[in-house]
């Protein structure tokens, strides 16, 4: 669907999206071309971001996609300094990618605990603290991070998991704060259960896919999982001019999910 030039809230903007290569991260970077940005899409999957950019150069911005670990700290630098270099300004920053750790207390390894915080947590520090000194200077500046339900409410059998999504919710509270006096705003999305490869990969995980993905699908107070396209609107909006007096904030996306505790 082509939008026209009013339609079109992003003409002109540069966004970082993480995680682009696939599933919700994709569906945004899509929604931001759709709208007229220029986006640069972060990914550890050089192939998926080619996949992306062949499937989002339709739209009335552009795709760019970068290889990169977000858990590194030299990629996260090299990649904001490349996105600046090529267009001086940086208007959008989506933390997005993450990966998801379905292991009880007893069988997490050190090392699984390490690497879904450094993936999902330190992460974002790394790539907010890389855009702050263009955002100060812009006097401006929008960051949408990709929580979870997981991380409000908790979740059996992912501990690390969803004290990484806690972790995102807070640690965007406070960077609200900070970024206040310098035109930054600052606000999280928590996902319920989308349907993307992540969920995929847990439901295949089971000893019966099909009949999980149908009892989890009978949970679902709307009668379906989520769409990767329907966080992305929803990312759009908290980093549209619409959004402009929300900064610091969750926003839950789950289907009533988690509206409330007893059923
Ligand atoms: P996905 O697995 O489809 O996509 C995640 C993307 O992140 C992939 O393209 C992957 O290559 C990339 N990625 C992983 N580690 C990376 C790293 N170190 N550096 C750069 N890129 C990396 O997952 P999905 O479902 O699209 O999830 C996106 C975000 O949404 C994640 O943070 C996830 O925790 C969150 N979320 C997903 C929910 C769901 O039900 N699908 C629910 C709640 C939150």
């Amino acid at each position: 669907m082509t939008l026209s030039a009013a339609q079109r809230r992003f003409e002109r903007s540069v966004a970082i999206v993480t995680g682009a290569a696939h599933g919700i991260g994709q569906a945004v970077a899509s929604a931001f071309v759709r709208e007229g940005a220029t986006v640069y899409g972060l990914d550890v999957d050089g192939r998926g971001l080619e996949q992306s950019a062949e499937a989002l150069r339709v739209g009335a911005g552009r795709f760019i996609g970068i290889q990169a670990d977000v858990a590194n700290p030299d990629d996260v630098s090299g990649s904001v300094q490349q996105v600046l270099a090529a267009m001086q300004r940086i208007d959008v920053l989506v933390n997005n990618a993450g990966i998801n750790m379905a292991k009880r207390i007893g069988e997490l390894e050190i090392a699984d605990w390490d690497r879904v915080f450094d993936t999902n947590l330190k992460s974002v520090y790394l790539m907010c603290r890389a855009v702050w000194p263009a955002f100060e200077r812009q006097r401006s500046g929008n960051i949408v991070n990709v929580a979870s339900v997981m991380g409000q409410v908790g979740g059996v059998g992912s501990p690390a998991y969803c004290s990484t999504k806690a972790g995102i919710i807070m640690l965007s509270r406070c960077l609200a704060k900070d970024g206040a006096p310098h035109g930054i705003r600052v606000n999280s999305v928590c996902p319920g259960y989308i349907d993307t490869p992540i969920m995929d990969r847990v439901l295949d995980a089971m000893p019966d896919p099909a009949k999980a993905r149908a009892q989890l699908r009978s949970r679902m107070p709307l009668g379906r999982l989520g769409r990767a396209e329907e966080i992305g609107a929803a990312i759009l909006f908290l980093a549209s001019a619409d959004a402009g007096y929300i900064s610091g904030t969750e926003l839950t996306i789950d289907g009533a999910v988690t509206a409330t505790q007893i059923d």
